[in-house]
């Protein structure tokens, strides 16, 4: 079976406190969950590479870039040694192009759909991506609603794609993550429900349904 990965999105930590906030789920989490936003592509401003660079893990990261134009931030990006960049297909008009320009600096390429963005958009790239995520939430804020009709969208992916690494972000929590799960999901982002929680450990383990 796929192992089910949960990468918290630090977007909900306390910016204050980030080595602590990293520290209080490093030892449970797979991945850090990076997102960058660039007030034009989604309705808010998050932190570029000079904030980013100050997160300090072993865990590998993987950048979630919610920009128009995300070819100008690949090569400094690349100076955290993400394991992956994730870009949005809405926002390139030649997406072929952009995983190739992500995969020439050794780092895995992956490719974001908006809720209503359709499966067509990425079937002819598919054996070119390292993964798809699929977002459950209107990208832009943590702390949002799941939409459900996304199931639908994971689980035709899943058919067509069986190895593929598939991923959800948005609106993740034990019940979503389930029915995520079951709709043939492997990769978890959270944000609120973890850095929201006491006990991360224990909402890091409830998303991977232990
Ligand atoms: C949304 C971001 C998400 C977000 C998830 O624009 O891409 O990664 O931080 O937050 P929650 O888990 O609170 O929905
Ligand atoms: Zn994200």
């Amino acid at each position: 079976m796929r192992k089910i990965q949960v990468a918290p999105s630090i977007l909900s930590a306390d910016f204050g406190k980030l080595s602590e906030e990293i520290a209080s789920i490093e030892a449970y989490a797979d991945a850090l969950h990076i997102d960058v936003m660039d007030g034009h592509f989604v309705p808010n401003l998050s932190f570029g590479y000079p904030v980013a660079k100050w997160i300090k893990s072993d865990l590998p990261k993987e950048v979630h870039l919610m920009v128009y134009h995300p070819e100008n931030y690949y090569d400094v990006f690349a100076k955290m040694n993400p394991e992956i960049i994730l870009i949005q297909v809405e926002a390139v008009p030649h997406l072929h192009r952009q995983i190739q320009k992500i995969k020439e600096l050794g780092i895995k390429a992956g490719v974001v759909l908006n809720p209503a963005t359709p499966l067509s958009s990425i079937e002819y790239v598919l054996e070119d991506l390292d993964r798809v995520l699929i977002m459950s939430v209107n990208p832009g804020f943590g702390g949002q609603k799941f939409i459900s009709g996304v199931l639908q969208k994971i689980k035709k992916l899943r058919e067509i794609a069986p190895d593929l690494d598939i991923e959800v972000d948005g609106g993740i929590n034990e019940e979503t993550a389930a029915l995520c799960k079951e709709a043939g999901a492997n990769i978890f982002v959270a944000g609120s429900y973890i850095f929201g929680s006491e006990n991360r450990a224990n909402a890091i383990a409830s998303l991977k349904g232990e």
